[in-house]
């Protein structure tokens, strides 16, 4: 399987636009050892000509063309065979709205981020121009299934969905809907005759037995790495949110993933959806120092891996 990470940062990316902190001031000027970010999307391909993205997020035209391999080959083409998404929030759902140019596209999410995307939401008629414009395909945690090219063959690919604490996304917060196990996946998946496993969680609001046994079974897993700790928005003056509000786990401290997935053999291990404030970004921050030295990795935009 390869996958190529197109963005690696939390919503707003870095640096942020509205954002001066420490790490977005440093990716404009140079004072601080800081690689700019986009926002989460990765993709993956069994043969390296059909692709599937893993969510969509609001930077996805310049995330293709700064791909080779999504470009089009023909007068309208897309290598892109399908979008998977793992949550509801704008930052992996906004991109299917920037890809309105009259284009099918195939839509792999669970019935609950499904409908928060096409009720209530007119901008959806977007992607309504002609019958047949998007085709949803459902995710059932636990089932795993195929994921198909354009012309109905099997593209090498299957993909699992694991539920995975999370919550609903902001903006259908305080609209009165029934929080659902199915609101934020993980997700596992698998090539073809190949053993081994990418486990793709990019938002985890606490571990659960199934995230730790999900988290155990990966060859290569990416991690929920938007804070680095529970109050770090707070000290920073930036918000009153705490990354527990927000669903995301914490890396660092006692309850971190760092230490609570110390006994993970993945031979990757990789952060990702990666806030701007998050000290790891930083490359000589003691923060990075202490991931690296735990055998894990810091997302970077146009990082490629082979499993
Ligand atoms: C999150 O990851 O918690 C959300 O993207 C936050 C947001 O939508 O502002
Ligand atoms: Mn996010
Ligand atoms: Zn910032």
């Amino acid at each position: 399987m390869k996958i190529r990470v197109l963005g690696s940062a939390a919503g707003g990316g870095c640096p942020q636009w509205n954002c001066a902190c420490r790490n977005c001031r440093g990716a404009r000027d140079g004072s601080v050892r800081i690689e700019p970010r986009t926002q989460e999307c990765v993709a993956v391909s069994a043969d390296g000509e059909a692709w599937f993205l893993l969510n969509a997020s609001p930077e996805i035209r310049a995330q293709i063309e700064g791909f080779p391999a999504l470009h089009a080959r023909r007068l309208r083409d897309s290598p892109v065979q399908g979008i998977v998404l793992t949550n509801g929030d704008l930052d992996h759902t906004l991109g299917l709205l920037c890809l309105r140019e009259s284009h099918p596209l195939v839509v792999y999410a669970t019935e609950p981020v499904r409908r928060g995307f096409v009720e209530s939401n007119v901008l959806y008629r977007t992607l309504q121009r002609f019958p047949g414009q998007v085709s949803w395909r459902t995710l059932r945690a636990g089932a795993e299934v195929e994921l198909w090219k354009d012309g109905g063959d099997p593209s090498g690919l299957s993909i699992e969905a694991l539920a995975v604490p999370g919550k609903l996304p902001v903006h259908l917060e305080g609209l009165g809907l029934v929080p659902d196990a199915c609101d934020n996946v993980g997700l596992r998946i698998r090539e073809r005759g190949s053993r081994r496993a990418l486990v793709y969680l990019s938002a985890v609001g606490r571990l659960t037995p199934e995230v730790l046994s999900a988290a155990e079974r990966a060859d290569c897993l990416f991690f929920d790495g938007t804070f680095w700790s529970e109050e770090e928005l707070r000290e920073l003056g930036a918000s009153e949110k705490r990354a527990s509000d927000m669903a995301h786990l914490p890396i660092g401290g006692v309850g971190g993933s760092l230490a609570a997935l110390s006994g993970v053999g993945a031979a990757r291990r990789i952060y990702i959806h990666l806030n701007n404030t998050n000290p790891v970004l930083r490359e000589d921050s003691a923060e990075r120092a202490a991931v690296e030295r735990a055998g894990w990795e810091v997302a970077r935009d146009g990082m490629e891996i082979a499993l």
